[in-house]
């Protein structure tokens, strides 16, 4: 298990605070479109506050930090994007993550507002998560985030010659084109509010297992769950409810599987004894502090138990290759 340093002495912690120096350089970046800006070539800084509408002062601080963070390249006195730079955070790129970074850089000012949050234990108030516009942005975000590691942990995640697959909160549908093109016998059905399946069904439109695909628009912990299915898909969604509201959640979802289904649960899981580690997982926590009425993040002995007492027989956890899974230690396979 990942170890984060202890902050022991008075300069690590001073270190781990003055951090937010760094990132709040990206996200400036990221404000001023810079990496768009820059594009495919290399640029002078006098051209470059020109183009930006920026002072020549502002912009050659920024571009020296990003250099020195070796996101941008410095050649003499002029500066191009790095790798990076020029793909994932480039508007003009195709593997641009826009709705990713938006995303991140949005919650800036959101953390800002945590001390409130601790101190009511209510959550910020927020974009409605039923906004059509908003969930259609979120959901892009999610198909950034997991795109490159859905097809990882799909290649590693055995059904056992399950032929139908839900996806629940599938959002974009990521999970569940990733779990088709690795089983070519599945069907798959993604569950989600209507604004996130439109952007699931543009994504699975080009795509040939995008055919074995089916749209299951619905208010999963209001109604009714329809159908039966050999595998349920419940990934980074667990971490949004309460434990009660999981609990509540996983007894509905023994009656959806068929004799001898799986539900497979994907989460920022913690997984020490004291609770502390992995640092990622706990976080997460704040994460939902400040978004979300009583979600958290939970220890996996905790969603074991939940999964027993709502029936599911065995429960185990998947191992994945490091550096190949969404979270560390961070998926169960529980059995009817
Ligand atoms: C954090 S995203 C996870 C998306 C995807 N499962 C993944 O792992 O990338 C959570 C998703 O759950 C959906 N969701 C949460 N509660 C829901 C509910 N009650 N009914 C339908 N969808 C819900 C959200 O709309 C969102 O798309």
């Amino acid at each position: 298990m990942t170890r984060v340093p202890t902050l022991r002495s008075f300069d690590e912690f001073r270190d781990a605070v003055f951090a937010y120096r760094l990132p709040r350089v990206l996200l400036t970046a990221l404000e001023l479109d810079l990496f768009t800006a820059l594009g495919s070539r290399s640029w002078t800084i006098p051209a470059l506050a020109k183009r930006l509408h920026v002072s020549q002062r502002g912009i050659e601080i920024l571009c020296r930090n990003l250099a020195g963070a070796g996101v941008l390249k410095k050649q003499g006195a002029s500066y191009r994007n790095g790798p990076v730079a020029g793909r994932e955070l480039n508007g003009s790129h195709p593997l641009y993550r826009g709705a990713y970074l938006e995303l991140l850089r949005s919650q800036w000012d959101d953390w800002s507002c945590l001390t409130d949050c601790v101190k009511t234990g209510r959550p910020l108030d927020h974009e409605d998560p039923d906004d059509p516009a908003y969930r259609r942005q979120f959901s892009w975000a999610m198909h950034q985030r997991s795109m490159d590691v859905a097809s990882h942990v799909a290649k590693q995640v055995n059904l056992r010659g399950g032929k139908t697959l839900l996806d629940l909160g599938g959002g974009p549908g990521t999970y569940a084109l990733a779990f088709l093109a690795a089983n070519p016998g599945l069907q798959a059905t993604v569950c989600d509010r209507a604004p996130a399946l439109e952007v699931a069904r543009q994504i699975a439109a080009p795509l040939k297992q995008g055919r074995r695909l089916s749209y299951l628009p619905l208010d999963f912990m209001a109604k009714t769950i329809p159908g039966r299915y050999d595998a349920i898909w419940y990934s980074n969604v667990l971490h949004i409810y309460s434990p009660a509201d999981n609990q509540w959640l996983f007894r509905k979802l023994a009656s959806a599987l068929n004799p001898g289904g799986r539900l497979l649960i994907q989460d920022g899981f913690v997984l020490d004894r004291q609770g502390l580690y992995p640092q990622e997982a706990n976080l997460f926590a704040v994460t939902m502090l400040l978004f979300t009425e009583g979600g958290n993040t939970y220890h996996v002995e905790d969603v074991r138990a939940w999964l027993r007492e709502a029936g599911f027989a065995s429960v185990r956890s998947l191992k994945m290759k490091k550096g190949t899974e969404d979270w560390e230690g961070g998926l169960l396979e529980a059995r009817l």
